[in-house]
C-alpha cells in the first residue's frame, strides 16, 4: 500500500496537499477546519506587521466561465494581503498550534523593504509557534504600489538580500514565493536559494484582465466604475505553472540538490497534483480549488494520488518526484530523433520488402505488384 506521508525541510505532513495562501486560510475557524479535513498543511493569509495600511474593496474577484456557463476556470483577484490585526493573527497561531500541535503551520509573510520590519515579523511569529515561513514576493498587484510583494520578487537583488535578512532571524525552515510575471522564473528562485531558503513556492498569480463588459464597456472586476489589473488563478494557469515549476526543479536538480519546491497553480484533483510532483514538485498547494470546490476536496485528492502510486506501483512520493523531468529537451534535438527515427524505419522497410522480394514469378500479386517490382529494382542496386 502506497503512502502519501512525506517530509520537507524536517516539516511531517501526512499529505502533500497545502493549502495555498489567501481566503481559505484567513483566520484560525477555516485554518483549523482544513486541519481537520485532512490537509497536510496549512499556509495561512499573507500578514504584514500593521494591517491598518490594508484596504481591501469590493467586488475584488472576476471568473472567466466556460462556455457551457457551467465550470469556473479562471479566476482573477485584486485582493491584498490580510486587513486582519498582527496582534490577533499572533494569537490566533497560538491557539492553533495548541488545538493541531501536530499540524503543520505556516505563516505567510510580506513587509516593505526594510531589514529590522522583517526580521520583527520572524521573531514574532516563531514566537507564537508556526513550523515555517512562506515570503510573499509575488502578489501581484496592490502591493507593488508600495513596492512590495511582486515589486521585489521580480529583482533577483532584491529576493537575495530580503531572503538574506529572513534567513539571519529565522529558525524554521523558509519558502520564497515566486512571481510568474517576469520572463525567467529561474532567475529569482536562484537568488533566494543562494540566500539559503531551503525551498521556493511557484507560482503566484498572473497579471491579468480578465474582461470587459460589453454593455457598460467598464473592465472587470468594476469598482466605482473603475478597476485595476488583478491576478489570475485557477485550472487556466496550469499549463503555465507546470512549465515554471519544470524550470525551477532542473535548476534545482542542477545547482541546489536537495531543496525543495512547492508547486502551485490550478491544482484541484490529485491527477494534477501527480503532474506538478512529475515535474519535481516536493508539496502541492491548493488555494481557487477550495474556493471552488471547499476544503474535504483533500480527501478525493488523497485517493486520487494514491490510485496513480498503485497503478505505476510508486511506494513513496520520492518514487516518482521529478521523474518527468527527463522527458524534456531542446527542439533541435526533437528534430534529430524524429530523423533518425524516421530513417530507422525506412531502413526497416527496405529491408523487410527486400525479403519480401519476388524469388519466382508465381510470387507476383495483383495488389502488391508496384512495391515488388521496386523492390526489384532495389535489389538489383
Ligand atoms: C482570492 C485570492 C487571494 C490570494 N491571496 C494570496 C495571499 O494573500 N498571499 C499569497 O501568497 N498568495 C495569495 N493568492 C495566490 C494563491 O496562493 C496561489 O498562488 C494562486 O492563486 C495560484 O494557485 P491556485 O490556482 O490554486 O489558486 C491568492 C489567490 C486568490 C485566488
Amino acid at each position: 500500500m502506497p503512502t502519501l506521508a512525506t517530509t520537507v525541510d524536517g516539516l511531517k505532513l501526512p499529505n502533500p496537499f497545502v493549502i495555498g495562501s489567501g481566503p481559505p486560510g484567513t483566520n484560525l475557524n477555516v485554518i483549523t477546519r482544513a486541519f481537520r479535513e485532512g490537509w497536510g498543511a496549512v499556509i495561512a493569509k499573507t500578514i504584514s506587521l500593521d494591517s491598518s495600511k490594508v484596504v481591501n474593496v469590493t467586488p475584488r474577484y472576476a471568473k472567466l466561465m466556460t462556455n457551457a456557463g457551467d465550470e469556473v476556470v479562471g479566476w482573477e483577484n485584486i485582493e491584498l494581503i490580510s486587513d486582519r490585526p498582527f496582534k490577533i493573527w499572533l494569537d490566533e497561531f497560538k491557539k492553533c498550534k495548541d488545538q493541531f500541535p501536530d499540524g503543520v503551520l505556516i505563516a505567510s509573510i510580506m513587509e516593505e523593504y526594510n531589514k529590522d520590519a522583517w526580521s520583527e515579523i520572524v521573531e514574532k511569529c516563531e514566537a507564537a509557534g508556526v513550523d515555517a515561513f512562506e515570503l510573499n514576493f509575488s502578489c501581484p498587484h496592490g502591493l507593488p504600489e508600495r513596492k512590495m510583494g511582486a515589486a521585489m520578487g521580480e529583482n533577483p537583488e532584491i529576493v537575495e538580500e530580503v531572503s538574506g535578512w529572513v534567513m539571519k532571524a529565522a529558525k524554521k525552515p523558509v519558502w520564497a514565493k515566486m512571481t510568474p510575471n517576469v520572463t525567467r522564473i529561474t532567475d529569482p528562485s536562484r537568488a533566494a536559494f543562494r540566500a539559503g531558503c531551503q525551498g521556493v513556492s511557484a507560482i503566484n498569480t498572473i497579471r491579468s484582465v480578465t474582461a470587459v463588459n460589453l454593455e457598460t464597456l467598464r473592465p472587470e472586476p468594476t469598482v466605482e466604475g473603475f478597476t485595476t489589473p488583478g491576478g489570475y488563478s485557477c485550472k487556466a494557469v496550469r499549463p503555465i505553472a507546470l512549465r515554471m515549476v519544470m524550470e525551477i526543479a532542473t535548476m534545482i536538480r542542477r545547482e541546489f540538490p536537495g531543496r525543495t519546491l512547492s508547486a502551485i497553480g490550478g491544482i484541484e484533483t490529485g491527477n494534477d497534483a501527480a503532474q506538478f510532483i512529475l515535474l519535481g514538485g516536493d508539496t502541492t498547494q491548493v488555494c481557487t480549488g477550495v474556493m471552488k470546490f471547499g476544503y474535504d476536496m483533500v480527501k478525493k485528492m488523497c485517493d486520487e494520488l494514491l490510485a496513480f502510486m498503485e497503478k505505476h506501483k510508486f511506494e513513496t512520493l520520492d518514487d516518482f518526484k521529478g521523474k518527468s523531468l527527463d522527458y524534456f529537451t531542446t527542439h533541435a534535438e526533437l528534430v534529430r530523433m524524429q530523423r533518425e527515427r524516421k530513417e530507422k524505419q525506412k531502413a526497416a522497410a527496405d529491408e523487410a520488402a527486400a525479403k519480401k522480394m519476388v524469388k519466382a514469378d508465381s510470387e507476383w500479386s495483383g495488389d502488391d505488384f508496384v512495391k515488388q517490382s521496386e523492390a526489384l529494382a532495389r535489389g538489383t542496386k
